[in-house]
C-alpha cells in the first residue's frame, strides 16, 4: 500500500516533567491515525462503489466516521508533540496581548485553559475565530467532535488519559501543569502570525497557488 502521509517526528529529549516512556507510548497512538489515514486516503471515490448509503450503517458511512476521527486525530496530535517538543519559551508579544486583551489576564487565561482541560475527555484548544477576530478556548471529548469550522489552531492540549496516565494516573491537574511548563510561546506566536498573514493576504487572487497544493500537508 503506498503511504500518502508520513507521521512526523518529535524529539522528546527536552520534556520537563512529563516522561519520554509516556510520550512514546502516545507517538505510538498517533502513528496509529497515521496508518488509518493512509488506509483511507487509498479507498475509491468512486460513487458507484458507495451505493444505498444510510445515516445508520452503511459503507460511506464507516468511512465518513472513521476518516473525521482519524484525520483530526493526526491533525491534532501534531499541533500538540509540535507545540510542547522544543525549547519552552514564555508567553510574549502578540499573543501575550491578544490574551491579556481577550482574558484580562495570563494567570485567569492558563486557570480558564486547565478548567476546559478538566471538563473535557480529549482536546482542550485555544484557536483565534474570525468571526470576531478574538481567543477561544474550545474542548472536545473525541478527536471528531466539537470542533468549530474555520478557527485558526494555536495551543492544544491532550487531556486524554492516554496522555498522562502512565505518569501521573489520575492526577491530570498535575499533568495540565508539566503541560504549561513545556508550552513553546514563539511557536504559538508564530501561528497566530500565520493566521494574520492568511487574513491579509486575498485568497481568491493566490487561487493558483492553491489549487497547485498537492501531497503535503500545511505545517502547523
Ligand atoms: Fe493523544
Amino acid at each position: 500500500m503506498e503511504k500518502i502521509i508520513k507521521p512526523k517526528k518529535y524529539d522528546f529529549s527536552n520534556v520537563i516533567g512529563i516522561s519520554e516512556y509516556q510520550l512514546k507510548e502516545h507517538y505510538k497512538l498517533y502513528k496509529g491515525y497515521v496508518n488509518k489515514v493512509n488506509e483511507l486516503l487509498t479507498l475509491s471515490n468512486d460513487s458507484q462503489d458507495f451505493k444505498n448509503s444510510n445515516p445508520t450503517y452503511s459503507k460511506m458511512r464507516s468511512v465518513k466516521l472513521g476518516e473525521s476521527y482519524a484525520l483530526n486525530g493526526v491533525k491534532l496530535h501534531q499541533l500538540y508533540f509540535n507545540n510542547i517538543t522544543s525549547t519552552p519559551s514564555a508567553p510574549k508579544g502578540l499573543i501575550l496581548k491578544k490574551i491579556v486583551t481577550d482574558f484580562e489576564s495570563l494567570e485567569n487565561f492558563i486557570e480558564y485553559f486547565k478548567e476546559v482541560g478538566s471538563s473535557v475527555r480529549g482536546w482542550a484548544i485555544l484557536c483565534i475565530d474570525p468571526i470576531d477576530n478574538k481567543l477561544h478556548i474550545y474542548g472536545s471529548d473525541t478527536h471528531d467532535t466539537g470542533a468549530m469550522w474555520l478557527c485558526y489552531p494555536l495551543l492544544i492540549m491532550d487531556v486524554y488519559e492516554h496522555a498522562y496516565f502512565i505518569d501521573f494516573g489520575t492526577n491530570k491537574k498535575a499533568y495540565m501543569d508539566e503541560f504549561f511548563k513545556n508550552v513553546n510561546w514563539n511557536k504559538v506566536n508564530l501561528r497566530l502570525k500565520k493566521y494574520f498573514n492568511l487574513l491579509q493576504n486575498n485568497l481568491f487572487e493566490r487561487q493558483q497557488e492553491y489549487l497547485s497544493f498537492s501531497n503535503s500537508f500545511i505545517n502547523f
